[in-house]
């Protein structure tokens, strides 16, 4: 099978590599890729917000099975494109990708069909005085939501009404979110332990994958401001079978089955962001994609034939035989370029990545970019640090990652020291 993954960072070097190893597997593109990705397929230098020209490269090489790795296309409806032309495709119909493109749709959703959430209240730009009586009688801390998608960057928690009717005037009169913040959620403040919860479905039936958690902070004890994800490990030794089936039942199924009466049924990675807390799991958000850095440290435990469990979820019945997992864990650290998530350079060479590493290392490529021969850094998050133990030994992985982070270098280079800590608490 000649396949085509779209995208260009971490997920999608840690979705390569996955595919490379599959037997049905002939020839991998990755488009754009990046310098990681170079060494598992070609890499192919397209825009893949332009769907003309995805279409017409996967017709003119016979690709016959694509998988999108970023939100925008998805919510923009590449899939329902790629299909008009014939061509098979991982990843849910514009419609179902409302469930991460449109906040609101999946919050009402949620109520509908008594999906545990957060509670909360939706207002418009044009409502703006009524979310301003509102935020003076609601209890805090309360969080603010941007409806669209903000590459991560549209959620605030609050903890007072000034600093609230301050946020929504980022909303509302300054437009920092430009349309995407033109209608809003202000939800409920839930505590608990976070977890992500990746189904893969072909809409009715499907496969949970390990566990994971994501560390959003920039800064140790989840300080700072919000990122695209620091870290992550993988699996969660607080999710209890007893939890995770209490997820599938009161999550996962009622989210599937409501996708389907509402006539957009839901086929790829559903990505159930959860708080589990007091009262049971709540989700805290829905995506319609891999989660990054979560993928990292998630597919290095799958075994079998992943490329299978993709492509059978998209052709209408998912072969939940051809994966296991393994009984292993992973810890994954990102290491950024100082300044990110706000302003911060790039082009500083990259030391460290030639080495030979064990079978339990491996480097994904995020932000690196190649010049005259050499790996600069070319992003906020430039690599992830994976260490994966055979035995389900997270301690193992820690310990190792920030050994073999100590022999990776560039101008800058920012990690958490903490990442899988959260683990270890319970
Ligand atoms: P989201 O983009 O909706 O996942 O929000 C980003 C992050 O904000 C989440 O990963 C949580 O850490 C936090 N967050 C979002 N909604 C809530 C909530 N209702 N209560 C507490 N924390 C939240
Ligand atoms: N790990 C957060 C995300 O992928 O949205």
């Amino acid at each position: 099978m000649k396949v085509a993954v779209l995208g260009s960072g971490g997920r999608e070097h840690a979705l390569a590599l996955k595919i490379s190893e599959s037997p049905s597997l002939s020839e991998l593109f990755i488009l754009p890729g990046n310098p990681g990705t170079k060494k598992l397929g070609h890499n192919i230098q397209i825009d893949i917000n332009n769907f003309s020209s995805v279409i017409n490269f996967c017709k003119t090489n016979s690709i016959d099975f694509v998988v999108v790795g970023p939100e925008q296309p998805l919510v923009n409806g590449i899939i329902d494109e790629l299909k008009k032309n014939g061509i098979v495709a991982f990843g849910p119909s514009k419609n179902a990708a409302r469930l991460e493109g449109e906040k609101s749709f999946a919050k009402q959703l949620m109520i509908e069909n008594s999906i545990p959430t957060a509670a909360f209240n939706v207002f418009q730009k044009d409502n703006y005085s009524q979310a301003v009586e509102y935020l003076k009688s609601t209890k805090y801390p309360v969080v603010i939501k941007a409806d669209g998608l903000a590459a991560g960057k549209g959620v605030v928690i609050v903890n007072s009404f000034n600093e609230a009717k301050k946020e929504i005037s980022n909303y509302f009169d300054k437009s920092l979110f430009g349309k995407a913040g033109e209608k809003i959620i202000i939800e409920e403040f839930m505590e608990g332990e976070e977890v992500s919860v990746f189904a893969i479905t072909d809409g009715v039936d499907y496969v949970l994958l390990p566990t994971a958690q994501d560390h959003k902070k920039i800064g140790e004890g989840d300080a700072g401001k919000n990122t695209g994800g620091m870290g992550a490990y993988s699996p969660t030794p607080f999710v209890s079978n007893a939890v995770l089936e209490q997820i599938k039942r009161s999550i996962i199924e009622p989210t599937l089955f409501a996708m389907q009466k509402v006539g957009s049924k839901f086929s790829g990675c559903l990505y159930c962001g959860l708080m589990l807390t007091s009262d049971g799991p709540k989700v805290v958000e829905f995506n319609s994609r891999f989660g990054d850095p979560e993928t990292q440290v998630v597919l290095p435990l799958i075994e079998g034939d992943f490329l299978k469990l993709l492509y059978s979820s998209s052709t209408g019945k998912i072969d939940k035989d051809s994966v296991k997992f393994s009984n292993g864990a992973c810890v994954g650290v990102v290491l950024a370029s100082k300044g990110y998530p706000e302003h911060y350079e790039k082009g500083y060479k990259i030391y460290g990545l030639d080495q030979d590493f064990d079978n339990d290392v491996i480097i994904f490529h995020a932000g690196t970019k190649e010049s005259n021969g050499e790996i600069i850094t070319n992003g906020g998050r430039v690599l992830n640090v994976i260490v994966k133990s055979k035995n389900n030994d997270l301690t193992y992985c820690k310990k190792r990652c920030y050994e073999v982070i100590q022999t990776i270098y560039f101008d800058g280079m920012y990690y958490r020291k903490d990442i899988s800590d959260k683990a270890f608490k319970h």
